[in-house]
């Protein structure tokens, strides 16, 4: 399928951003319904796509989260994107942490909403509630897809789930700039993938890690291939896993989720 003409409004703040976007700036395709945005992105990269080009979309009619998880994509509700990136071997597992901090970043600085993380891929609220997600996957020639969804309006994710979700603009309780913050999340990408890319790995977990840290010291619980485990969530390693207490030592868990009990 192809792509649509940008969006006007899209389009004028892209080039606002564009001195700070680098490669993240330079293809940006447009979709006013698609499947997901990670397929498209996948499909791309297999065809050679370079590094960098954006996929947006205003819906997604199988917007998938992680785990096998649908995500909920209404119209003009939400952020939807997937960026293309190559990173080298040694950073790969740091993608998802690197994207979790530019996510939050980028909303902070467009929203004054405060941002923090939880491990491995939630963007949260100060109180914990969701506002977006990060998928990270696999694609061809050692690419990765990085796709994110940001809850824009409460019509972004299921009523069912009000407990856990939220959006920008119910927090704030004024509606914001969709593709202001879209920008400056890709902004922030740029610049947290420059510091994977430039061994500033160091610089991505300590900006991770504080943006966690009231996670840090609360009781989780995680399914271990069907047994429930539980522990105190104590910090991440330099690879991106976390670290759990529990009463037989320190567990690495370095995929999956935990939940805060
Ligand atoms: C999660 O929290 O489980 C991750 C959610 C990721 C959703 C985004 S929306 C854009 C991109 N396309 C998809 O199908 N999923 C990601």
């Amino acid at each position: 399928m192809l792509p649509d003409a940008l969006p006007g409004d899209l389009r004028a703040a892209l080039e606002r951003a564009a001195p700070r976007l680098g490669q993240f700036g330079r293809r940006v395709l447009w979709y006013p319904e698609i499947g997901s945005t990670n397929d498209a992105a996948n499909e791309l990269a297999a065809a050679g796509e370079a590094e960098g080009t954006v996929v947006v979309a205003d819906t997604q009619t199988a917007g998938r989260g992680r785990l096998g998880r649908s995500w909920t994509s209404p119209p003009g509700a939400g952020i939807y994107a997937s960026v293309i990136l190559r990173p080298h071997a040694a950073v790969a597992s740091l993608v998802t942490l690197a994207a979790g901090v530019a996510v939050a970043e980028g909303i902070e600085a467009s929203t004054a909403l405060p941002v923090a993380l939880k491990w491995p891929n939630d963007v949260v609220t100060r109180e914990g509630r969701k506002l977006a997600g990060i998928l990270a996957e696999a694609s061809a020639a050692s690419s990765v897809v990085l796709g994110f969804g940001i809850n824009v309006m409460p019509a972004a994710y299921p009523a069912a789930i009000v407990s856990r979700a939220t959006s920008i603009e119910s927090e704030l309780g004024r509606p914001i700039d969709r593709w202001l913050v879209l920008t400056e999340c890709l902004a922030r990408l740029r610049a947290r993938y420059e510091d994977l890319r430039e061994t500033r790995s160091a610089e991505v977990i300590g900006a991770w890690r504080a943006r966690a840290a009231s996670g840090f010291g609360r009781r989780v619980e995680w399914d271990a291939g069907g047994t429930m485990q539980q522990g105190v969530a104590h910090d991440v390693d330099a690879d991106g896993a976390l670290l759990v207490r529990t009463g037989y030592g320190i567990v690495r868990l370095i995929s999956g989720e935990v939940r805060w009990i």
